[in-house]
């Protein structure tokens, strides 16, 4: 049972095709939460899962599943998983790596005809990048999704309602999709470090001890818009200069004053938007991220505080509207141990480290045991087309995934 591998080549055949839907020709893909790429991403791991055997399910929140029932019947299932959306002009890595190891490992316990203490489940979740709402799918499974947010996303209300439009759901069903927890064994997912640590440290695997908490806000400077060229510069009320200043003064009070935190302001609309206009409105996306909860609430005043004297100093009025929070979560402890002992069966060093990114086992740790495994990015990148981890490394990881479902579903 401890000797079975994954099949290295099929693995990567189906990352090779599914990496060609939504191609962006750079080495990147672009598939945003229900886009025609997404969509037909999809609908090719659907043909897939059922091509090799696998039941398919798609539940009210758009997740899809492929099933291995493996256990006796009334088990739960233990979920492998991740998501086949990407940001906007992303990588080819970012979330396909685990939806791929998954169904990976589920043929390869399937042609071994194994009996487990568990059904398998490899889920792709809907919308975990946030182009619509962030974790979305596996916040639904969680049970963790209010009407509030949805009424208030991100991406704006109206590119969820078309979205969900395009892919067949009901938002009611969104709010249904609960899975019982009693139902479920845990959830594992391997993913793109992300970041630069395990190629710094010559690491195989990162053992994933938390992930970091995140709030969003749509910023609004408001001043008045003006003659670019009648309007003296000591008389203007220009949205644009509060909303600059501002990112430029958060950046400086997150490196003094919140060494172990970031900030982003990855969005700026300025309106009404010429050349010849002093713009009155300046709309910006701002996210910022703490490891800690305390310190993520402690950012959060801060920083909400230097945007209204940044504000003031402009002669600018401030709005802020709140676009949703996830908080910091640790991984369970047992699921961390089971990835150790098998990376460290299968030769493979590994660490511990944290997740400055955000991923649905943070959404899904209030339902049942998680644990993520990394594998490392090539200089870190990832959001981008040249995001790259080394197929050795990619194989690394379904192989860690694989051996800690035999591990923890082992029928003693
Ligand atoms: C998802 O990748 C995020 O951390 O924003
Ligand atoms: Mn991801
Ligand atoms: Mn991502």
């Amino acid at each position: 049972m401890t000797t079975l591998t994954i099949n290295s080549k099929r693995f990567q055949e189906d990352f090779e095709t599914l990496a060609r839907i939504g191609d962006t020709g750079d080495g990147g893909v672009h598939r945003p939460t229900f886009s025609e790429a997404h969509l037909a991403a999809r609908a090719w791991f659907r043909e897939r899962a059922e091509a090799d055997g696998l039941q398919v399910q798609v539940d009210g929140a758009g997740n899809h599943s492929a099933i291995l029932r493996c256990s006796p019947p009334g088990a739960p299932a233990l979920l492998l998983g991740s998501h086949l959306d990407s940001v906007s002009h992303g990588g080819r890595f970012d979330g396909a790596l685990g939806v791929l190891a998954a169904l990976e490992v589920l043929r390869v316990i399937q042609e071994a005809n194994l009996t487990l203490r568990f059904d398998l489940e490899a889920i792709d979740f809907t919308d975990e990048e946030g182009s619509l709402l962030g974790l979305l799918g596996s916040s639904a499974v969680a049970g963790i999704i209010s009407q509030a947010e949805l009424d208030n996303p991100r991406g704006g209300r109206q590119l969820l309602l078309d979205g969900l439009a395009r892919a067949g759901l009901q938002e009611a069903d969104l709010l249904n999709a609960k899975r019982d927890p009693a139902q479920m064994a845990g959830y594992l997912e391997l993913h793109i470090e992300q970041g630069p640590r395990l190629e710094q440290d010559r690491a195989q695997i990162g053992i994933v001890s938390g992930i970091v908490g995140l709030a969003s806000y749509l910023l609004t400077f408001s001043g008045r818009a003006d003659h670019a060229g009648t309007t003296a510069m000591k008389d203007r009320r220009d949205a644009a200069q509060g909303a600059c200043a501002f990112t430029l003064s958060a950046r400086r009070l997150v490196m003094e004053k919140f060494p172990e935190c970031v900030v982003n302001t990855g969005a700026l609309q300025l309106l009404p938007g010429a050349f010849n206009i002093v713009p009155g409105i300046a709309l910006l996306s701002l996210e910022f991220r703490a490891p800690e909860q305390d310190r993520l609430d402690e950012l959060e005043q801060a920083i909400l505080e230097l945007a209204r004297q940044e504000a003031e100093s402009f002669d600018l009025q401030i709005h802020f509207e709140p676009k949703g929070k996830h908080l910091p979560t640790p991984m369970n402890p047992l699921m961390q141990e089971a990835l150790r002992k098998s990376a460290k069966k299968l030769g493979l060093k590994s660490m511990e480290m944290a997740s400055g990114a955000g991923h649905d086992a943070q959404a899904l740790a209030g339902l049942c045991p998680v644990g993520m495994i990394f594998v490392p990015s090539v200089a870190g990148a990832s959001h981008s087309p040249r995001e790259l981890t080394r197929w050795r490394n990619c194989v690394n990881g379904a192989n860690t995934l694989l051996q800690t479902v035999l591990v923890l579903g082992k029928v003693k």
